[in-house]
């Protein structure tokens, strides 16, 4: 499903006119998501992994919680992975049931611990040995027997931006296998109230390059294999999310290339397991299905640059001025003439910051034309703010 003009203007897919979406939304930013590009996503994933272990999808949904999103990864029977009691709230209130939610996260307070806890979800993937002995005493307190993972560090080093690596021995995320004695030691401190139903890790996101991964998983497997002869129930593996998608490319051809090569490599990785085998996807499924649109406000030239003044920024869409990200940017309205400009894509906020892009090759632009800030359906709008006071957009789903 791509980005395409159809009688000079631009639309998502063959039926979605972005130019009437902008109208309607009297010209304000606005998030578009194209829900058939999350179905083919996941099926594609699913497909690629199919094998003898017993597949789970938990959705991430950190990046992208809309509700047409969540109802879509509902109605194909993912689950959810969570990183705050508000997560969890949003999942249940969105129809998940607690056996479909996963909670993550390096900060679980007391209280999205008792919801945790109280809801009685699959499974509290754990980071510290303090968390654990949080856990044990509060399920001890309610009576309660909670299963949990142990999110473990595999100290391995993805290629990807530093901010978004999370399974280096330098991040606060996961434990390395030093952890173990005491965590076991804890274990057994709470035989009636916690249970240890698997491992867990994530080593970061916008993986292209699986090399890492699969270094990750097989140290996790070892560590899984050994606690299962220590006497430990193990039955689910859980290898994070991670996989990236191409942002430069219009086509999403590469993508598919990729999560087939994951798929592989996953089977391949784990081709005598046979257990829940867990996945946390999060971009790989939402990150293409979405586009943020705005209008141009002003065009400013000085002597050194030529401004592109939109009414959207880092407050909508955070990831050029937080990860260096690109997302490639279309004008609404197709323009013939082959000659470019060099613009600043640049938003409201009182910051140097705030850019969509820099040296951007677009047509000539004009104030009032509209633009679309491509493939920014995960940690687009899950990420966004009302600093200085403006307002979130508004989202549409088709
Ligand atoms: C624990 C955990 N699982 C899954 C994800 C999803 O990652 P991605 O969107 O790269 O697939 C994240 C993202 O940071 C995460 O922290």
């Amino acid at each position: 499903m791509s980005l395409e003009f159809h009688q000079g203007r631009l639309f998502f897919g063959k039926d979605i006119d972005l130019t009437e979406i902008l109208k309607k939304n009297q010209g304000h930013a606005c998030y578009v998501y194209h829900l058939q590009v999350v179905k083919e996503r996941y099926q594609s994933l699913v497909g690629s992994l199919q094998s003898d272990y017993q597949l789970k999808v938990h959705y991430a949904m950190k990046a992208n919680a809309n509700k047409d999103i969540l109802k879509t990864f509902k109605e194909m029977g993912s689950g959810v992975d969570t990183v705050s009691g508000g997560e969890i709230a949003i999942a249940l209130d969105n129809g998940f049931q607690a056996s479909d939610v996963i909670f993550s996260g390096v900060a679980k307070s007391k209280e999205e611990l008792a919801l945790a806890i109280e809801k009685g979800i699959k499974q509290i993937n754990v980071e510290s040995p303090q968390e654990l002995i949080r856990i044990g005493e509060m399920a001890k307190s309610v009576n309660k027997k909670v299963a949990v993972a142990f999110r473990m560090n595999p100290e391995v080093s993805p290629e990807t931006h530093p901010y978004i690596t999370t399974g280096m021995s330098e991040n606060k995320f996961g434990m390395d296998k030093s952890f173990l004695p005491e965590l076991l030691r804890i274990l057994r401190r709470f035989p009636q109230n916690l249970y240890l139903r698997g491992l867990t890790m994530h080593i970061g996101s916008q993986l292209l390059e699986l090399t890492a991964l699969a270094e990750g998983i097989q140290k996790l497997r070892s560590i899984y294999h050994d606690l299962g002869v220590l006497g430990f129930a193990m039955e689910s593996l859980d290898i994070g999310g991670g996989v990236g998608i191409h942002y430069k490319n219009n086509d999403d051809e590469e993508d598919f290339t990729l999560i087939q090569n994951y798929g592989a490599m996953v089977r391949e990785t784990l081709k005598d397991y046979r257990g829940e085998l867990i996945i946390e996807p999060g971009r790989v499924l939402v990150g293409r299905c979405g586009v943020l649109l705005c209008q141009v406000e002003y065009i400013k030239q000085t002597p050194y640059k030529s401004f592109a003044i939109v009414n959207t920024g880092m407050h909508h869409l955070i990831r050029p001025a937080l990860y260096q990200a690109s997302h490639r940017i279309l004008p609404l309205k197709e323009q013939k003439e082959a000659s470019k400009k060099l613009y600043d894509v640049v938003g409201p906020i009182c910051e140097s910051s705030d850019f969509l892009a820099k040296n951007y090759p677009l047509p000539k632009l004009k104030q009032g034309d509209g633009l679309a800030i491509c493939d920014s359906g995960a940690y687009g709008y899950s990420m966004a703010s009302t600093y200085n006071a403006h307002a979130m957009p508004n989202e549409f789903s088709f």
